[in-house]
């Protein structure tokens, strides 16, 4: 093995076209095209967003070496999603990883993006380490797509231990901004009027699920119902409590999934906790487990916001740990739009 290490890594499973950089294990570039053309149909179009990452991802992986100070030639190995994700938008991914390695002779790794929001835990910078996670310990994933909390007892040894039956956590969010007329993706617009309003100020009910297991799907519908029913008696119901409707709902969705994260340390014992995915950014659920830090003797770990929404650090880290095992794909990969982590 030479001595210096360096992964390029492609994320492009959803809406975001992301590549990145690492080198011996430190982030040299991360770069994230959104795709701003979903905002006008309310939620993402699959075809739209397969197109986009074609249009994206040369660019994007021009401007992550260009940004990394490296030339192509210098790149290790190829680290990309292969699921679970959108296929057309997976393909992207996968077919331009598979033209890279071919076309620089380099090794392919497969990356599963739930785990990639995981081990983004790991990720540190040349200027900056951070303090890891230490094994074992519980990873509440809460993203657009997924719910799950997750016993992590090493790098590549994780067990799922709870998760939802319906809607995932960020769907919650968004949808209910959809309900209020909010473009999408909604999740961090209700954080930010959240921050105004009052998070008591109306109360919707929680759903009764066994074991660690979560649901959504009820709460969306009761918070439908509530606003269809307010909006009846006053039209401008909505606009007038934008922020105390904000509040309580994501207050409702934050308490959902801090009851069953409580349950999931108390079972297991463990106290090191780490949240992952988009909705990780949400402000209230941050402070939320910085209150249970301090009131259940928790050490909580939160990643730097840039690495909780879709990106490729995440891909390229995960790609570095499975490429000193040693873990390589072959040209013959597909992508799969359902991926379990084990
Ligand atoms: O992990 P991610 O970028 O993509 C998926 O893999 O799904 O997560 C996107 C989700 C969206 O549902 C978005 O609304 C939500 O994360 N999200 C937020 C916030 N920022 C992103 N939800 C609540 N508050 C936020 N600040
Ligand atoms: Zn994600």
């Amino acid at each position: 093995m030479s001595k210096t290490t360096i992964i390029l890594g492609i994320e492009s499973s959803c809406d975001d076209t992301a590549a990145a950089v690492i080198k011996n294990g430190k982030l040299l570039a991360n770069i994230v095209a959104n795709q701003d053309i979903h905002k006008a149909y309310g939620g993402v179009v699959p075809e739209l967003a397969s197109r986009a990452h074609q249009q994206n991802i040369i660019p994007v992986v021009d401007q992550a070496i260009k940004r990394a100070g490296i030339s192509k030639e210098e790149i290790t190995a190829i680290a990309f999603t292969r699921g679970p994700g959108l296929m057309g938008s997976l393909l992207v991914g996968t077919s331009f990883s598979k033209a890279f390695a071919m076309g620089l002779n380099i090794p392919m790794i497969e990356v599963n993006h739930m785990q990639g929001h995981i081990l983004a835990h790991f990720i540190d910078t040349p200027e900056q380490t951070e303090q890891h996670p230490e094994f074992p310990f519980l990873c509440l994933t809460v993203s657009g797509g997924h719910t799950q909390i997750v016993l992590v007892k090493d790098f590549f040894d994780m067990t799922v231990i709870g998760e939802t039956i319906d809607d995932a956590a960020g769907e919650a969010f968004d949808k209910a901004a959809k309900i209020m007329g909010l473009p999408y993706p909604g999740g961090p617009l209700i954080d930010k009027y959240a921050k105004e309003g009052n998070p008591l100020a109306f109360k919707f009910s929680k759903p009764q699920i066994p074991e660690l297991n979560f649901s959504f799907s009820g709460l969306k519908t009761g918070f439908m119902n509530f606003i269809n029913n307010q909006s009846a008696a006053n039209p401008n119901f909505t606009e007038t409590n934008k922020n105390d409707i904000c509040a309580s709902i994501q207050h409702t969705i934050i308490t959902i999934l801090m009851d069953k994260l409580k349950k999931a340390a108390e079972q297991t014992g463990i106290r090191q906790i780490a949240i992952a995915g988009g909705v990780s950014a949400n402000s209230g659920l941050r402070n939320t487990l910085y209150g249970l830090e301090k009131e259940l003797g928790w050490k909580v770990f939160i990643p730097k916001f840039e690495y909780c929404t879709d990106n490729a650090a995440m891909i390229a880290i995960t790609g570095y740990y499975k490429f000193l095992r040693s873990e390589f794909a072959s040209q013959d990969i597909t992508p799969l739009a359902r991926y379990q982590l084990k």
